[in-house]
């Protein structure tokens, strides 16, 4: 199952992208209209992107109103990602979203780093969540803790149905002649490659840890990088900065994670899924393709 990242896809201006997709996630919503940071806002580095948007966006009334409509007419499974600055801010927003029937999956942005977020911990952001909606909910959690455990668990306990693994971890670019901040805000949220094994870190712990449907994301560019996020424990994958300079990705990694499939003799996901954890794990050998994969330049 292929999702985008929450932020890396305007489903409205790119529609056959958003198309091409098992589920759409939106940008965060927030109560309020957000204008987010000043520019800049993104800047490229050698390792991935810095992004410090902050969360500009429409504003709930306006997004259940004017946008929601228009994405369903897109005919694609909905996941509508809110952020709160505090927890009854969660529960205020996911009590607005539980009445429209179009949205499947609701997620949780606990772990934005370009805002001052909320005080209270992840189980009381996930508990008024909870409280609030009926429906699934997945908590999207920052790569930045030492123990991703004790957040997955938290979030389990107080009610989430699945984690989202995981968010951008903060980084600054200097600008090289004035060798000052580049972004307006100074520091922004680092996402792409160099993510990809905090991710795997990630979705590798809390998978152990609770078990729960996890949608992986970090620095997936090919659908080897998918393929390590599931045989780590991730249930579905999200791409985000990939789509920016490469929009036919979802199209293209769901081909190669199916050849990685095949060239491994192995019939479905659900098959390798976890397979990181499995010591004996060994997939059936397949000589001809296993000398296409190593010449398949990645
Ligand atoms: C430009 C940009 C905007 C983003 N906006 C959001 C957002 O609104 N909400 C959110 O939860 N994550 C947001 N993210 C984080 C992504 O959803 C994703 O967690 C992160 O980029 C890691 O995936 P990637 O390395 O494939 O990009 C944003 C990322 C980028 C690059």
């Amino acid at each position: 199952m292929i999702l985008n990242a929450s932020g890396c896809l305007d489903a409205l201006t790119a529609p056959d992208v958003a198309r091409s997709l098992d589920a759409f996630v939106t940008k965060t919503v927030t109560l309020l209209p957000r204008e987010g940071n000043a520019p800049v806002r993104i800047v490229e580095t050698e390792v991935g992107m810095l992004n410090s948007i902050g969360l500009a966006n429409p504003g709930i009334d306006r997004f259940l109103s004017d946008v929601l409509p228009r994405l369903e007419e897109l005919g694609v499974p909905l996941w509508v990602s809110v952020g709160g600055f505090c927890a009854g801010e969660f529960g205020e927003l996911c009590a607005r979203v539980d009445s429209h029937a179009e949205v499947s999956v609701i997620e949780l942005n606990l772990s934005c780093p370009n805002v001052d977020g909320p005080e209270e911990s992840v189980a009381e952001l996930v508990a008024a969540a909870r409280r609030s909606t009926r429906k699934a909910i997945f908590a999207k959690l920052s790569p930045v803790t030492l123990d991703f455990d004790s957040a997955a668990r938290a979030a389990q306990a107080a009610g989430a149905d699945g984690l989202s693994l995981v968010n951008t971890i903060r980084g600054l670019a200097l600008d090289a002649r004035t060798l000052r901040p580049v972004l307006s805000r100074e520091v922004g949220g680092l996402s792409g490659p160099a993510l990809k094994p905090i991710a795997l870190a990630a979705v590798h712990e809390c998978y152990r840890a609770t078990g729960l449907p996890i949608v992986g994301m970090g620095g997936i560019c090919t659908g080897h990088d998918a393929l390590e996020l599931v045989a780590a424990g991730a249930r579905a994958v999200a791409l985000g900065t990939i789509l920016f300079s490469d929009p036919a990705a979802p199209t293209r990694i769901a081909g190669e994670l199916a050849r990685e499939l095949s060239i491994r003799g192995v019939s479905c996901l659900d098959n390798i899924r976890g397979a990181a954890h499995e010591p004996t794990f060994s997939p059936k050998p397949n000589p001809q393709l296993e000398v296409e994969r190593l010449t398949v330049a990645r």
